[in-house]
């Protein structure tokens, strides 16, 4: 049957979260199109994202809005010096403690990558919010970067800062009160000094975008941070960007995707500011120079990252090359997220964007393993493989949150994975770019398209035209995807009040380890707020 006789029915099909306005009437240019060919399969499409009743879309919309303000709020609450909850002699101005569990798991404390992730979201809020009340707001950005500055020369297990490698910079967490800790743990991380850069580089160009000061009289100005602040995280960069350390996950010493992915843009927007600053020309060269190295080693196919014998990232190839594990792992969807931007500032020449087809791929190949590895994820498996799922570290975690048992899905890697398409689409969209549709990326596309194609899709290249039918259908697609690794944490939080913790248990779905977990409010966060970028746009398609 042509689509043409079934488009009255089509209107009575139940509300879609996203688009139905727009749907309707893609749908009814579609009945109208010299497309001829599309037929009845892709209405599965429509089926499978419309089944849903008005009510529940209606419940999702207004869980997504209120869950994404109380993330806030759970955000600021795990910081020093800004409500009341944390005592300050405890926990000091500007920093973020992980979780506010003291025992079982302890995470009462400051992480130099929790907390420049934290302090991330809270820039991106006053960037989207310009009337808020941005004084408050930058008070605890500048108090984190005060305390930072102490951090930074604090003798401690790494190492200290006054060496010719910066080695003290590599601590990976702190006392909440501004000590060191100075038990055994996984050290050095080398990821901290090249996230902070950022965060910190974030906020100068705020300032500098909306014309405003500093604030603090101690941090004075723009120049007084560069010097002191973030060159010598630049200078750690230098030094030790090809250096075993461990990764994120703190438990591996060795070079990792995500370690090195997130040093480039830290590079990149270090370089920016110490142009800015009236750098040396000789260290705006090495800068330069590390850049480039580190982008060929994290490129080259024989260092593993990316080998041509695999479609997807392999974070940390010393474990792949020992047969440890398979490569696959959310650190490297994270990677992708944190080292570029896609709204704003250009960080193009860093490789391995969100429309990569290896991230994409990295994605793909996630879901696929834990939808079975993950029982309670059990109920989401379908023949169609556009259905998102809760999803964990990496295939082989055996941390449960307080020991090791098995590993579990966390809130942060199936935000990401939302994160990640959405701001594909975006970038798309954005650029008002076509789709381009090649033996590269068709692994991931083939999932949203077969519909499209009547499950024929055409060999070779397929390209998409910019506002085209299926390129919009295809969007709608994309978007449903992501709201259904949504959809999947909305299930799993304290339906009460938000709160979240680090994970949640394959088997029974509750909620397990470090409660109120900064880190998973802020990319709950994060992703809320590209989706309501997204929809703006998506509802403009041309
Ligand atoms: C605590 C770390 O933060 C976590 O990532 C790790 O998996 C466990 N320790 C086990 O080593
Ligand atoms: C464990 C995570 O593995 C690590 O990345 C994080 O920094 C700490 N928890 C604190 O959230």
């Amino acid at each position: 049957m042509q689509l043409s006789l079934l488009a009255p029915l089509l209107c009575l099909l139940p509300a879609n979260a996203l688009v139905i306005p727009d749907a309707a009437s893609v749908l009814s240019q579609l009945s109208l199109s010299t497309e001829k060919s599309v037929q009845i399969p892709f209405l599965l499409l429509w089926f499978s994202s419309t089944d849903k009743s008005e009510k529940e879309e209606a419940n999702f919309e207004k869980w997504l809005a209120s869950q994404k303000n109380q993330s806030f709020h759970y955000i600021l609450q795990n910081i020093g010096g800004i409500l009341t909850v944390l005592d300050t002699k405890e926990v000091a101005p500007g920093v973020v403690i992980a979780s506010p569990l003291k025992n079982h798991p302890n995470y009462f404390y400051n992480w130099i990558r929790d907390s420049a992730l934290t302090i991330r979201s809270l820039i991106s809020q006053l960037e989207d919010d310009p009337s808020g009340d941005s004084d408050y707001l930058k008070k605890v950005i500048e108090d984190y970067i005060l305390v930072n500055y102490h951090l930074q020369r604090l003798p401690n297990k790494s190492g200290k800062f006054d060496d010719n490698t910066r080695s003290g910079l590599g601590e990976p967490k702190f006392m909440a009160d501004g000590t060191t800790f100075d038990e055994h743990w996984g050290r050095p991380q080398s990821d901290g000094p090249g996230l902070r850069v950022v965060t910190i580089t974030d906020y100068l160009d705020l300032l500098e975008k909306r014309n405003e000061v500093v604030h603090s009289d101690f941090l004075g100005n723009r120049t007084f941070i560069y010097r002191e602040i973030v060159k010598p995280d630049l200078e750690y960069v230098l030094a030790n960007w090809n250096i075993e350390a461990f990764d994120l996950w703190e438990e591996i010493d060795a070079l990792h995707f995500f370690n090195s992915l997130t040093m480039m843009r830290a590079l990149s927007e270090g370089r920016r500011l110490a142009e800015a600053e009236d750098e040396t020309a000789e260290f705006i060269n090495r800068l330069d120079e590390t850049f480039k190295n580190l982008k060929s080693f994290i490129t080259d196919p024989r260092t593993g990252f990316a080998p041509s014998t695999l479609p997807f990232i392999v974070e940390t190839p010393k474990l792949k090359q020992q047969g440890r594990r398979g490569g696959l792992d959310a650190a490297t969807l994270l990677a992708a997220l944190h080292s570029h931007e896609v709204d704003g500032r250009d960080t193009n020449t860093i490789p391995f964007d969100v429309d990569d087809h290896r991230i994409l791929n990295t994605l793909l190949y996630m879901v696929s393993d834990m939808k079975y590895r993950y029982p309670v994820n059990h109920d989401n498996i379908r023949i169609e493989q556009n259905i998102g799922v809760g999803l964990g570290r990496y295939p082989e975690d055996v941390y449960d949150g307080y020991g090791t048992s098995e590993g579990n899905p966390w809130f942060i890697s199936t935000a990401s994975a939302a994160e990640v398409v959405l701001r594909m689409i975006y970038k798309t969209l954005e650029k008002k770019s076509d789709l381009v549709i090649s033996s590269n990326n068709r692994e991931f596309f083939s999932v949203f398209m077969k519909d499209l194609f009547e499950n024929q899709m055409p060999d070779g290249n397929i390209v998409l035209p910019y506002g085209s039918q299926r390129y919009k259908l295809l969007m709608y697609g994309l978007y449903d995807y992501s709201d259904t690794f949504l959809k999947v944490i909305m299930n799993h939080v304290d339906s009460n009040n938000g709160r979240m913790s680090e994970q949640f248990n394959k088997f029974d779905g509750y909620m397990q380890g470090a409660e109120d977990l900064t880190w998973s409010y802020l990319s709950f966060y994060n992703c809320a707020r590209w989706r309501l970028k997204v929809y703006g746009l998506i509802l403009n398609m041309a």
